[in-house]
């Protein structure tokens, strides 16, 4: 059975049952404990906690999953790490007893599996599972109890963590080696069984300490690999073999021509499944909007696109770029039921392009300095730690390739002080941040249990609002008042300040009341919580207290300004360089705004222009900014610009203004024409296939204008000239300079012409041969050599001893023609002597050899020093 058939046969059959089919959720999740979707419920969780409520009672999916905790692992042929998860879920509707019967209907009567070649387990203390297996037909010695770190979901969630939806479950497992003797009844092989199928029945939310306290419904969570059930039913050794992964091997081996043979153990049969398993994953992450990057998601798939280049590359023998020749046969293979793929192929490919050309080039630049680095070691030791990290982290060189490299001259690495710094590392860049986390989290706790109701927003209709205070956090607890002098966080029940989100900056302005005068530094939000960072600046402010929150209004107009600007900007941009343009990140301040998004070379000088023009023109046509609540369908279907990669609720907040269409949340002027005027400032990369434009609106705009006209007149006075006649003036000038310096050249080469003709005729005969002893004002060290060709080029014979002192600086230069070096004077042995006169060194060759020093006082010395060697060996 193709595995694509097993997909449309499980959605189909769960249908049949009431379950409403729902599309695949995004890799990307909204829960902050988790970096990908790993699982079928990861989406769903919000209806398990009865956070939401679900479209049905039931429903079925086909779920993209990633997992990445053994990403050093694949290449084996059972593991992947991005993966299909089939399920059905309950949300308060059937429960265990239909879950067991369906599953055994499904895989007995409809892909009609041999019952010899089935197993299932249950959770120790769930007699009621084990009754409901035995009841359907599975006989009793087939059905196994095991404990909390197998049978309940996620697995050690009581003594472990994390706090979510959870419950006992009951696993369904095949026979992969149905030609060996039966396995006896007590006994269990974890070779041979492998799990296809979980049946979570989703019962409890675990809070903190293992606690689980009952959901307000039963929910059935049920999973199965839909790769790994593919390869059992089939009897093939793994996903690899299926046709999830036929097509893209086959395509692995015509560009390599290089031929997977199967083995388990292979280098070449290892890289072609992890080329296959990582090269599939990025182009479903990308597909949903992840980039490579060096946090977060963008840095695991930074992490798989490497190691599909080195596997590609040291095995398969790639020289040059080959992930995106992979990508189309994936998107053909996929399309059909991930059309995202379809419609983002194009950045896909642009992606694995730009990375991988990237990285080639890093290897390159590493691989210099790490042969440099074995050059000093040999067969048996161990390349230093702190060498294999610095390769790492100047130099982006990954210690998989380094291991590999120095192992080709049978030299280790030491991976564990490796590991150490990695980890000294790692531990300093994030210690920061994870403690800010940690404190939020507990405060939020906190907050919620103290029944502090979410922050309710009044800021996009005023900006001045009477409110109750309702908590006061000094560090990371709550108290009842706080003094002058304190800084504290303050929440409102209500609040105009706008907390930071969505590229916008948060407010600042004061909160006041009779007793206190309070002001606000910032404003962030956390879980529905509004955080205002205060400074009693007078009094005291008390829980319970009304005070009056006012927003400072001329910097909120400022970022008003800028927040329908960078709207507008982003518009332009797709108009004008194409509808590639994605946002993929921005900041809205007062002062200024920078918006990123993804082109891949410098915009011209032209395209600056259009952009700016047509920002320009919509702030004069003066569209009224409108905002609306939409159902998010309706949103999309309107047209509406969205955060590519971004999580959005069910309603979201469109912004239009003329042709703009946006999600968005922030604060916006009520038309384009108060923005007042755009100004685009600097336009550069921020990383590779990524533009950053930084941008001024209103007033700011019409300052940087002042000021560049400014620049204009003072310049233009320093030239004597008008600033219409700026541009030519600067020519003249530039003509002018380019004249004069050939004048000056020639002035200059004539002057040394009188002087090698004046030293010339001064030489003087020692023991037969030509001596010019001379100091040379104001000439460098380049000048002495060329006087010192010149000189010895009409002697023919001779020895020209030439100094100089320049600015402090010495410098001696001597030539000795060959037939002298032949009677042993040698210009270098006597330059090295001379310099050690001016208190300095130098040296070169027998015919000529410079030197500097430090001491001018010392020069007719040192040349009486050199003349004296010269004749000395001239003598001897
Ligand atoms: N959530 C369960 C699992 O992933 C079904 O195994």
């Amino acid at each position: 059975m193709l595995g694509s058939d097993l997909r449309k046969l499980y959605l189909e059959f769960f249908e049949s049952k009431g379950a409403l089919r729902l599309p695949s959720d995004s890799l990307v999740t909204n829960d902050p404990t988790l970096l990908f979707t790993v699982a079928g419920m990861v989406p769903l969780v919000p209806y398990f906690l009865g956070e939401q409520e679900p479209p049905s009672r039931s429903v079925t999916t086909v779920q993209k999953c990633l997992r990445t905790n053994d990403i050093d692992g694949i290449g084996d042929s059972s593991h992947c790490t991005f993966f299909e998860m089939l399920g059905n879920f309950s949300f308060g509707g059937y429960f265990k007893k239909e879950a067991i019967a369906w599953s055994w209907e499904f895989l007995i009567d409809v892909l009609k599996l041999d019952l010899d070649r089935l197993r299932v387990t249950v959770y120790k203390d769930d007699d009621e599972a084990f009754a409901l297996w035995e009841s359907v037909g599975m006989p009793t010695r087939k059905i196994f109890r095991f404990g909390e770190d197998t049978n309940y979901w996620p697995a050690n969630v009581i003594s472990d963590g994390p706090n979510t939806a959870c419950g006992p479950c009951s696993e369904i497992f095949f026979d992969t080696r149905p030609n060996l003797p039966p396995t006896p009844d007590a006994e269990w092989d974890d070779e041979r069984w492998l799990e296809i199928w979980n049946n979570v029945f989703t019962q409890f939310e675990r809070r903190d300490g293992g606690i689980l306290t009952p959901l307000p419904r039963k929910n059935i969570d049920t999973g199965m690999g839909l790769e790994r059930t593919t390869a059992a039913i089939n009897d093939l050794r793994g996903p690899f073999e299926t046709d999830f992964f036929v097509p893209i091997i086959e395509r692995l081996q015509s560009l390599s021509g290089k031929t997977y043979t199967r083995t388990e153990d292979q280098k070449t049969d290892i890289a072609f499944r992890r080329v296959a398993d990582h090269v599939r994953a990025m182009t479903f992450l990308i597909g949903d909007g992840v980039l490579p990057s060096n946090v977060g998601r963008g840095y695991v798939l930074r992490r798989l696109m490497r190691r599909a280049i080195l596997a590609g590359r040291n095995v398969l023998g790639f020289e040059k770029p080959f992930l995106a020749a992979v990508v189309p046969t994936i998107v053909a293979e996929y399309q059909e039921v991930y059309q995202e793929l379809k419609h983002r192929e194009f950045t896909i490919l642009r992606y694995a392009e730009i990375e991988e050309s990237q990285f080639r080039k890093t290897l390159a630049g590493g691989s210099d300095r790490l042969n440099a680095l074995l050059e000093g070691l040999s067969e048996g030791d161990k390349l230093p730690g702190d060498d294999v990290f610095t390769l790492f982290t100047t130099y982006g060189f990954p210690s998989e390739m380094t291991r590999e490299i120095a192992l080709e001259r049978g030299v280790g690495i030491d991976q564990k002080r490796y590991e150490e710094r990695l980890a000294e590392h790692a531990l300093i860049s994030n210690a920061g941040r994870e403690r800010e986390v940690m404190v939020k989290n507990v405060v939020v706790q906190a907050l919620r249990e103290t029944g502090v109701p979410s922050t309710l927003f009044t800021g996009y209709s005023e900006t001045v609002s009477a409110a109750k205070v309702v908590a006061i956090i000094a560090g990371s607890t709550l108290t009842s008042e706080a003094q002058e002098g304190e800084t504290v966080q303050l929440l409102l029940d209500q609040t105009p300040f706008y907390a930071e989100a969505g590229g916008q900056v948060g407010d600042t302005g004061r909160i006041h009341s009779d007793y206190s005068e309070l002001t606000v530094d910032d404003t962030t939000k956390d879980s529905g919580y509004y955080f205002h960072k205060v400074t009693v600046t007078a009094g005291v402010v008390k829980l319970g207290e009304v005070v009056r929150a006012d927003v400072d209004v001329c910097r909120r107009d400022a970022i008003r300004r800028n927040h329908s600007t960078t709207h507008l900007l982003h518009h332009a941009l797709q108009q004008v360089l194409g509808s590639h343009v994605q946002q993929r990140g921005s900041m809205v301040a007062p002062d200024r705004l920078r918006f990123d998004f993804s082109h891949d070379k410098p915009m011209s000088g032209d395209e600056i222009r259009r952009v700016e023009a047509i920002v320009n023109e919509q702030i004069l046509a003066d569209y009224a900014v409108d905002t609306s609540e939409k159902p998010i369908d309706e949103a999309k279907r309107m047209g509406a610009m969205m955060l590519f990669g971004e999580k959005y609720g069910s309603t979201v907040r469109v912004v239009s203004m003329g042709p703009s269409l946006e999600f968005c949340g922030g604060t916006h002027v009520a038309h384009t024409s108060q923005a007042g005027l755009f100004k685009l400032v600097s336009e550069g990369s921020s990383q590779a296939g990524v533009r950053r434009i930084e941008g001024v609106t209103g007033e700011r705009a019409l300052l940087k204008i002042l000021d560049q006209e400014r620049i204009l007149q003072d310049a233009s006075s320093a030239l004597k000239t008008t600033p219409t006649n700026l541009v030519a003036a600067l020519e003249r000038l530039q003509s002018d300079l380019k004249s004069k310096e050939k004048e000056l050249a020639s002035l200059q080469k004539a002057a040394a012409g009188g002087i090698v003709a004046e030293l010339v005729a001064n030489a003087t005969l020692v023991g037969g041969a030509s001596f010019v002893v001379s100091t040379v004002a104001g000439a460098d060290g380049d000048t002495l050599r060329t006087l010192t060709d010149e000189i010895l080029g009409q002697l023919k014979s001779g020895v020209v001893i030439l100094g100089s002192a320049e600015g402090g600086k010495v410098s001696l230069a001597i030539k000795v023609s060959k037939d002298l070096v032949d009677r042993k004077v040698n210009a270098a042995a006597i330059v090295k002597a001379a310099a050690v006169v001016v208190g300095g060194g130098g040296g070169g060759r027998p015919e000529f050899a410079q030197a500097g020093g430090k001491d001018p006082s010392k020069l007719e010395e040192a040349l009486a020093k050199a003349r004296s060697l010269a004749e000395a060996a001239l003598d001897g």
